[in-house]
């Protein structure tokens, strides 16, 4: 009898180090991985060889109590590593007390608190250490009922760059999914490809540096609206106009001032019209309209080319105040007439863009910022500084309790131009690729 049992340990312990070895491995986890399932093994011969002899009341009973004993113990283990981990992060309550994870899903994680709060998942320091001590990214932390905490998790690794052409697939999906009204895309996302719908942010403010890639971003977007989406789009670009040069063909650019007060009185009558259109009805939000009016969407790069003042240009400060107020509006009441802004600036001090229109613009994508002043201004910390200066496209996602990295797929102003040729025309077809299709015979 000891004998059988003793020959069966020692074919355990070859086993794990004859996997060791065939599998090369030494990491911590999976040699955990690998112990658990030979410890399987072992209640699996201890039940059948030791336990046998002495009944079947004795193996039933005897295998209910290992098992739980097993269970109980690896539970602990693992409740042990994650408060040391825990602990490591700062991540404890007045009592020095840890959270526990009650449950670990695909994508989230369910927290027992224990006084901890949401915010605390958050702050910015905090955060970074659990990220690195769990090897997972903190995407959110939303407070549930009952001191529970669902922490949204990702464990997917952002590229550095990202070419449009591996998204085309996705792009003609998505336009054709029902529910989402105006679903974007952003780019790679430690939880995949981070797509939200306009119509609920509903504006974006986009900020950070000259060349970290804000105009890249609006290309992409454009390319989806127009393209994907067939949104009706104005631009305001009032850097000459040379970043949308092309695109005049399926969107109004403006690109003088005085051409973009215009665009905004125009998109201001709209929403009054809408707007009264709605009080008509009795509804409150497009939706409710039975023959849907179409969403429009104002994209702006550069706003403090609009809305920054000049010492002594009386009749440029004149419009720029117009500009203010109109832009204003929008902000505050565009969301019930399907009226969204997508605005980016490299300035989002309050000196450029009020506080009343950036509270007004909740969804914010942040490159890299070089002031700590800067990055508090969109983001509330100093986050934005942190961004890599070396990988083009990186940003941060903030909206409502959410923020993540995002890396913004790249495509070319040519490569936009013949996409939206193919996909809108306009006379060579051409394919989502931005390829001269093949001529039919
Ligand atoms: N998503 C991206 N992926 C790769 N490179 C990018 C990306 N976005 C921008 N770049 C690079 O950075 C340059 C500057 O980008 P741009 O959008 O003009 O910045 P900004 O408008 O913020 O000044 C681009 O010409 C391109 O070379
Ligand atoms: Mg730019």
């Amino acid at each position: 009898m000891r004998a059988s049992v003793a020959g069966w340990m020692t074919w355990w312990a070859r086993g794990i180090s004859e996997r060791l070895a065939a599998e090369g491995i030494l990491r911590f986890e999976r040699i955990i991985g690998v112990v658990e399932r030979s410890v399987y093994g072992v209640l699996a011969k201890v039940v059948g060889v030791v336990l046998w002899d002495y009944g079947e009341w004795t193996v039933v009973w005897g295998t209910l109590f290992l098992v739980g004993l097993i269970v109980y113990t690896w539970d602990w283990v693992v409740g042990w590593r994650d408060e040391a981990r825990f602990r490591a992060a700062g991540c404890v309550n007045a009592d020095g007390v840890a959270p526990v994870v009650l449950r670990r899903e695909e994508g989230y994680w369910l927290i027992r608190a224990r006084g901890v709060a949401a915010d605390d998942f958050k702050d910015r320091v905090r955060r970074r250490r659990l990220e690195q001590a769990f090897g997972v990214r903190i995407v959110d932390a939303v407070e549930l009922p009952r001191g529970l905490i669902r922490l949204v998790v990702g464990t997917e690794r952002i590229p550095e760059f990202l070419r449009y052409e591996a998204l085309i697939g996705y792009l003609e999906r998505l336009s054709e999914r029902a529910g989402m009204r105006v679903a974007l895309v952003f780019g790679a996302s430690p939880v995949g490809l981070l797509t939200r719908d306009l119509a609920d942010l509903p504006h974006l403010l986009i900020a950070g540096e000259t060349g970290s890639g804000k105009s890249s971003l609006l290309r992409f977007l454009l390319v989806q609206l127009v393209g994907f989406l067939r949104v009706e789009v104005s631009v305001i670009d009032l850097k000459g106009g040379v970043e949308f040069s092309g695109f005049e063909r399926w969107v109004r650019v403006a690109s003088t001032l005085e051409e973009g007060v215009k665009l905004l009185e125009e998109m201001n009558e709209e929403l009054d019209r809408r707007l009264s259109m709605l009080k008509r009805l009795g509804v409150v939000r497009l939706e409710d309209v039975p023959w849907g009016p179409r969403r429009v969407v104002l994209v702006i790069d550069e706003v403090a080319d609009l809305l920054a003042e000049a010492k002594g240009l009386t009749e440029h400060n004149r419009l720029v105040g117009s500009a203010r107020f109109l832009l204003g509006r929008l902000a505050r009441l565009g969301r019930a007439a399907g009226i969204h802004l997508v605005v980016a600036t490299q300035r989002p001090t309050t000196d450029v863009i009020d506080g009343q229109i950036r509270e007004n613009l909740p969804a914010r994508v942040v490159f890299h910022i070089k002031s700590d002043a800067g990055s508090i201004a969109v983001l509330g910390d100093g986050q934005a500084t942190e961004l890599p200066t070396s990988v083009k496209g990186r940003c941060l996602w903030d909206w409502g309790t959410e923020r993540m990295e995002v890396q913004v797929p790249w495509i070319s102003h040519e490569i936009a131009l013949r996409v939206l040729g193919g996909l809108r025309g306009d006379g060579a077809p051409r394919s989502p690729r931005g390829e001269a299709a093949p001529m039919s015979r």
